[in-house]
């Protein structure tokens, strides 16, 4: 903490001169999570936050889509990444030309796009989803057009471990996690084996026979609240690095297991990069019209039906 402690006085300080407000993910190393993130959540509560907040700024604690995802929804707003090279695999795994043919494809059959994609994808759409309302969306939107399948895209695992818990017929696409498509049921076995006891959380972009081997499954945000409401003796969360971290914080008399598997575009965010991006209002994140009142439609489709 010493160390930190002059930039992040700097950070905060910003922040006030600028009315700027930092919406970090759950994937952020402590530092940011903890001493500057003035949101801290899931994908869908970060987008959440991004329509109820009043400031002129936001700088986005995690990666590019997530940012995109903030300008979609504020316009007016000017937002900014401290890492333009934050990427996904899943969002660089489809374009929105790709959908135009998959639409193509199964004509009437809507589209639900994961928000771990880009603004084209999104404008593509019929509606988002995030890892936290999958199963309602799909189960929404089916009803609402009167179909019994859908095609979600780009998360092959996220759509079988949807497709598992509803009888509505998912159409995938084959976009993967690199970090969560790592983690295997094998892993899962010896783990148990090791520590006998242990309470497995797996994130659902993991392989379906992972989240068959797991004791639950949910959002980052899931997994955070779990272990608060449960305090499980011995918990492991399969997924990205900084979450053990982050959620150990809050529960000290939970042992964390930590197989972890580090994203290297969320790793792209640090406090240096962060304070020179809020200094000099660099990366600015923009989305051309119409595309984005498109893609708005999908979004808030998604966070009307959240609530
Ligand atoms: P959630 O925080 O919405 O569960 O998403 C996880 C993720 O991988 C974001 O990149
Ligand atoms: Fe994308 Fe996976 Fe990294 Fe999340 S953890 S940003 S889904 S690569």
């Amino acid at each position: 903490w010493p160390a930190y402690a002059p930039l992040v006085h700097a950070i905060n300080e910003l922040k006030k001169q600028k009315n700027a407000v930092v919406l970090a993910h759950n994937y952020m190393t402590p530092d940011i999570f903890a001493l500057v993130g003035d949101y801290v959540g899931d994908s869908l509560g970060l987008a959440i936050e991004a329509t109820k907040t009043e400031a002129d700024l936001i700088i986005q604690g995690g990666v590019h889509f997530m940012a995109e995802t903030s300008k979609i929804l504020c316009p007016n707003k000017k937002v900014l990444i401290p890492s333009m090279r934050a990427g996904c695999s899943l969002a660089s795994s489809i374009t929105g030309a790709d959908v135009q043919l998959i639409k193509q494809r199964y004509p009437g059959i809507p589209v639900v796009t994961y928000v771990n994609t880009s603004a084209d994808v999104k404008a593509e759409s019929d509606i988002c989803c995030t890892s936290s309302n999958a199963v309602a969306i799909v189960e929404h939107i089916a009803k609402a057009r009167g179909v019994d399948k859908v095609i979600m895209l780009p998360d092959e695992f996220l759509a079988k471990n949807v497709a598992r818990q509803t009888d509505i017929e998912i159409i995938a696409w084959h976009g993967r996690c690199e970090v969560h498509a790592r983690f295997s049921a094998q892993d899962v076995r010896e783990m148990r084996e090791a520590h006998p006891g242990v309470v497995v959380l797996a994130h659902p972009e993991c392989p379906p026979e992972v989240v068959a081997e797991s004791d639950f499954t949910g959002s980052t945000k899931a997994m955070s609240d779990y272990v608060g409401d449960h305090s499980p003796g011995k918990v492991i969360l399969l997924t990205e690095c900084s979450m053990s971290d982050n959620v150990a914080m809050a529960n000290p008399t939970v042992d964390f297991v930590r197989p972890c598997n580090l994203c290297p575009h969320m790793k792209r965010i640090t406090l240096e990069n962060l304070y020179e991006c809020l200094r000099d209002e660099t990366n600015e994140v923009l989305v051309p019209e119409p595309m984005r009142a498109r893609a708005y439609d999908a979004v808030m489709r998604m966070i009307e039906v959240s609530f």
